[in-house]
């Protein structure tokens, strides 16, 4: 059985006020949650608010990006060891404004992925595709090629250690949320790919939708078979929806 875990993607949004405000919001309506993991992934700068904030208080957090690199002269970077000395368990890698904004490539992404999973964190791979590739029809070519980018690298047992995230790049932060039945398809998709090489890990791998999902359309996402959480941009900025969602999963 897969848990639902339900991640906040804050993205680059916040203050040190909102989000003392956000992360108590959190924690004080976390007896609404019985079945999800939850976890938040903040700005870099911000991760020590959370882990002062959330330890002990069963919500996870983590990076939404982390360097290839262990150490050294990459200038703005955060390492894998950084996060974990504030605590992280999750790093978000491949997000598609990562993607986009900073040229970042399958194989960077898969690099990433490796880094973080090397290291103990467990990493959130975000694939999808745009607009004009669902139009043209390769929406499954795009998510197998962002997805064997990291089975080539680390081989598929490498999955077992991660989580996946479906984000339709079309869907982000427009508030036009995949169908449930589009999403599944493509989840079902992600899984069977990762079945031909490995029944096990196709099984045990979570797969996690992203692109406005809302506390009013989570749960029937969620209840997808192979929709296993969210990964939650929007509406993670307010407790009470980032909560909603949370309890989607119930
Ligand atoms: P959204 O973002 O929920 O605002 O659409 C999701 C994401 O980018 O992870």
């Amino acid at each position: 059985m897969r848990q639902p875990l339900v991640a906040g993607n804050w993205k680059m949004n916040g203050s040190q006020e909102s989000i003392k405000t956000l992360l108590s919001g959190i924690k004080s309506g976390m007896g609404r949650v019985n079945n999800a993991e939850v976890a938040v992934c903040a700005p870099a700068i911000y991760i020590p608010m959370a882990q002062a904030e959330l330890q002990d208080s069963g919500v996870a957090w983590g990076g939404q990006d982390v360097s290839t690199e262990a150490s050294g002269a990459f200038t703005g970077e955060i390492s894998t060891a950084m996060l974990q000395d504030f605590g992280c368990k999750y790093a978000i890698v491949g997000h598609s404004e990562r993607r986009t904004y900073h040229g970042e490539s399958d194989q960077y992404v898969a690099k990433k992925y490796a880094a973080a999973r090397a290291a103990g964190l467990v990493p959130i791979l975000c694939i999808g595709e745009t607009l004009e590739e669902r139009e043209q029809g390769i929406t499954e070519e795009v998510v197998a090629r962002q997805l064997d980018a990291v089975i080539e690298l680390e081989g598929v047992a490498a999955l077992a250690n991660g989580v996946i995230a479906y984000e339709p790049v079309w869907a982000i932060g427009t508030g036009k949320t995949a169908t449930p039945d589009q999403a599944q398809d493509v989840h079902q998709f992600i899984r069977g790919r990762v079945a031909a090489h490995d029944q096990a890990v196709a099984d045990g791998v979570r797969i996690l939708y992203g692109g406005s999902m809302k506390p009013d359309n989570a749960a029937e996402l969620i209840s997808k078979p192979d929709i296993d959480g969210g990964l939650i941009g929007g509406a993670s900025l307010k407790a009470d929806d980032f909560l909603g969602i949370c309890e989607a999963a119930n």
